[in-house]
């Protein structure tokens, strides 16, 4: 038998990604269209220990489809990974009457939801909303767009110093232990290498590469490491070159947070439409703990225990391509 649905329960969890507030705002949206509340979980899983909790209304979710961050706020929280903690979320959640659950989050977020899951019975549905782009079962997730677009704006402004200078740039962006923004980052902007973690490129791989560039009478090389790639963060890839090509003039650039904040680009705004309106349509028809995504343009469900455990990475067809192109 389905269960009546009245009170869910929404929450940004992790590191925040543009879109996550178009995603809120579409969650909301169509939880009126069925006459459900929409309370919001603030901070996380540390607002649903602590009881942060508010009913959203119209006015909170005006003026927000075009706001980085998260206006609900998130965290990463070491308390819900104890029984107690996530014990004492449970009982929130009763004492607001709150019987589903829209969880926004990457790795983490979906791997609480899952043990959650397992104890208490409350069903969630997750949005992916991550910049890392590292949740099997979408092919792109909220943020990811948005942080592409941060990176290659940033690298054609260093072009054009690299350039001046003919100089060796190593541009250093996030993406936790998944290349892909990496990866996309170096292909958009004409990079003539990247390190990712998905990719067996050594430090004599790259100083190759790096050679032939030269004689092909190429001035500046620009290189995107992904910072979770396996030989070595962007100041120690510097030293690595330096060593083997003691006349290279490097400089290094770390993106870092610039990354995570600004307005969401178009493609993370439709994203988080599509999956906002999908998830309370999931949960009015009874899904719970899996994950919405969108794989080849179709809505499609995952379990968490799957979206978490199961690896997605970049193509071979696009590591290739941005490798031909770079050169
Ligand atoms: O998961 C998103 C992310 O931005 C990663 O790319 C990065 O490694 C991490 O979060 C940084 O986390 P924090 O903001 O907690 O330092």
């Amino acid at each position: 038998m389905m269960r009546q649905i009245n009170r869910i329960g929404v929450f940004t969890s992790g590191g925040d990604a543009p879109g996550m507030n178009a995603a809120i705002r579409a969650i909301f949206r169509r939880a009126n269209h069925y006459d459900l509340h929409i309370y919001a979980i603030q901070r996380g899983f540390e607002g649903m220990i602590d009881g942060d909790i508010r009913r959203l209304e119209d006015d909170d979710v005006r003026n927000i489809i075009h706001h980085g961050g998260t206006f609900i706020r998130t965290a990463r929280s070491q308390r819900f990974l104890e029984s107690a903690g996530r014990k004492t979320a449970y009982e929130n959640l009763k004492a607001f009457d709150i019987d589903a659950m829209v969880a926004i989050g990457g790795n983490g977020t979906f791997t609480g939801c899952q043990i959650f899951s397992e104890e208490y019975d409350i069903p969630t549905i997750g949005i992916p909303g991550t910049i890392d782009n590292d949740l099997f079962g979408s092919d792109f997730t909220l943020g990811f767009d948005t942080a592409v677009n941060t990176a290659v704006e940033a690298v054609d402004k260093i072009r054009d110093t690299a350039d001046s200078h003919n100089r060796l740039f190593i541009i250093e962006v996030m993406g936790r232990h998944s290349g892909y923004i990496a990866l996309y980052t170096a292909l958009a902007s004409g990079a003539s290498a990247f390190v990712i973690p998905e990719d067996s490129t050594d430090i004599d791989k790259l100083v190759l590469q790096l050679q032939q560039a030269q004689r092909r009478k190429k001035l500046f090389s620009l290189i995107i490491s992904a910072e979770g790639n396996k030989i070595g963060d962007a100041f120690s890839l510097s030293q690595q070159i330096k060593n083997l090509m003691p006349e290279q003039d490097i400089r290094v650039t770390v993106i870092g947070h610039l990354q995570r904040g600004g307005a969401p680009t178009a493609a993370d705004r439709i994203l988080a439409a599509r999956l906002g309106h999908a998830s309370v349509d999931a949960l009015m028809e009874g899904q719970r703990n899996v994950m919405a995504g969108i794989v080849n343009d179709e809505l499609c469900f995952t379990p968490f225990k799957e979206s978490v455990t199961l690896s997605k990475q970049p193509s071979n067809e696009m590591i290739e391509l941005t490798r031909m192109l770079g050169m």
